[in-house]
């Protein structure tokens, strides 16, 4: 079925290679008045003035825009939205003076996360994420990153990613699925008989061969950061799981500088996420890399930290900067991605172009996914977000507000407002 997208205020296209942009690149999104999308099934056949497009396609559809802005379909490339129960009962602490890492000391934090989840079934988890993704595509996203994480057992780690399975067969979205074995050192390895180093040959012996076995995620992730996984022991891990056919991203110095920035430069991850906490030397290693960097506002902003994210020097340095929520119960409990963007620009001191080049090409590089997603060119899939909003720059502006109208992912309707 051929459609053309028509009366758009604007087409935002975010065109051009097909790959992460970085530094000056960032700043041209391209804006498009008086011009039409056509989309042919799944993909974006042409763009081009208005009256020419229809006047090339007499029979098609017309979807009217009624003046609403037309831009690619947000990519979140980084969220843990496999979880059970919230806990909101940690923002209360974090207000009365005890930090994320103090939580997490005590048994709380991912771990309250790992002990609930280890209770749920299957069919629980999927019930839970169904409404949450939900959510999350009535923001505009159209592509969602999904880590495990919170199961730190052989089969609570498998259970949580063929939850991802079943939601890719359930909703039209994009959903991209990350082995996070590597989130915590479990509790029950803290202490004798049981080690760290024997979770970790648990991760590398027993958990990487069943998730590449089963084709169950494309990425592997860890948590790099003091307290959590050293630096060598990413190696050990990322090394393996490189072995096993997947592709790498790492939670790099979020809270801590530990040079995991330069690890996952080092090792050719395809992200290095977080880096609020990243040194001048990561900097450069990563403007030096194709590693993308990572930057996820909103986590800063909800566990209170003064600390943002070095995204001005990152992008002035040359590096491919993506932006994602990090949708998780602990540190972002938002589905809101533009509120995301509006972060960025006004804590970050991102331009707009530069928010939503981070938030579409960059995003779908940081998944692999910049030929496929990401962009209103002929090639692409049709995966398009129509926003209530004149302008562009309205996007960030209405901060908070929820103004996605509707939403297409391989030209199929994804979310539809009301
Ligand atoms: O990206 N830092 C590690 N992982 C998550 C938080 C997970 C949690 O607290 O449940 C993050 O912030
Ligand atoms: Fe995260």
């Amino acid at each position: 079925m051929t459609l053309v997208f028509a009366n758009a205020s604007q087409v935002v296209t975010c065109a051009g290679a097909a790959r992460a942009r970085r530094g000056s690149e960032l700043r041209e999104m391209e804006v498009l008045e008086d011009a039409a999308v056509v989309t042919q099934g799944a993909h974006i056949v042409a763009v081009g003035p208005r009256d020419a497009v229809r006047a090339a396609h007499p029979d098609a559809e017309v979807v009217d825009c009624a003046g609403r802005v037309l831009m690619p379909g947000l990519v979140d490339s980084h969220t843990h939205g496999i979880f059970g129960k919230p806990r909101h009962e940690e923002q209360e602490l974090r207000a009365a003076g005890i930090g994320y890492m103090e939580i997490a000391r005590r048994g709380g934090g991912i771990h309250s996360s790992v002990r609930d989840l280890r209770t749920r079934s299957e069919d629980d988890l999927f019930a839970l994420a169904l409404p949450r993704l939900r959510r999350l595509a009535a923001h505009g996203t159209t592509t969602v990153e999904l880590k495990s994480g919170y199961g730190l057992t052989p089969e609570d780690e498998i259970k949580s990613l063929r939850v991802i399975r079943r939601l890719q067969q359930a909703l039209p979205l994009r959903l991209v699925p990350t082995f996070l074995g590597a989130h915590e050192i479990p509790l029950e390895f803290r202490a004798a008989p049981r080690s760290r180093e024997q979770y970790i040959a648990l991760i590398v012996d027993e958990m990487l061969p069943r998730v590449a076995a089963e084709g169950l995620a494309r990425f592997a992730d860890i948590f790099c950061e003091p307290g959590v996984y050293t630096t060598a022991e990413a190696r050990v891990i990322l090394g393996a799981a490189r072995r096993h056919g997947l592709l790498l991203k790492l939670h790099a110095d979020e809270l801590e500088t530990a040079g995991a920035a330069e690890l996952a430069a080092e090792l050719g991850a395809v992200s290095a996420d977080h880096l609020a906490a990243v040194s001048d030397g990561g900097i450069k290693a990563l403007a030096a890399s194709g590693t993308v960097a990572t930057l996820l506002p909103g986590t800063m902003l909800f566990l209170g930290r003064p600390r943002q994210a070095p995204a001005r020097a990152l992008i002035d340095a040359g590096a491919a900067v993506a932006l994602a929520s990090d949708f998780n119960p602990g540190t972002s409990p938002t589905v809101n991605f533009p509120l995301v963007l509006s972060l960025a620009v006004s804590q970050l001191h991102m331009s707009v172009s530069e928010a939503v080049l981070a938030a579409t090409v960059n995003g779908a590089a940081a998944l692999g996914l910049a030929a496929e997603t990401g962009q209103i060119a002929a090639g692409f899939a049709a995966d398009l977000a129509l926003f209530d909003i004149e302008d562009v720059r309205e996007l960030p502006y209405w901060y908070g507000d929820q103004r996605c109208h509707a939403t297409w992912v391989r030209g199929v309707p994804a979310h539809r407002a009301g």
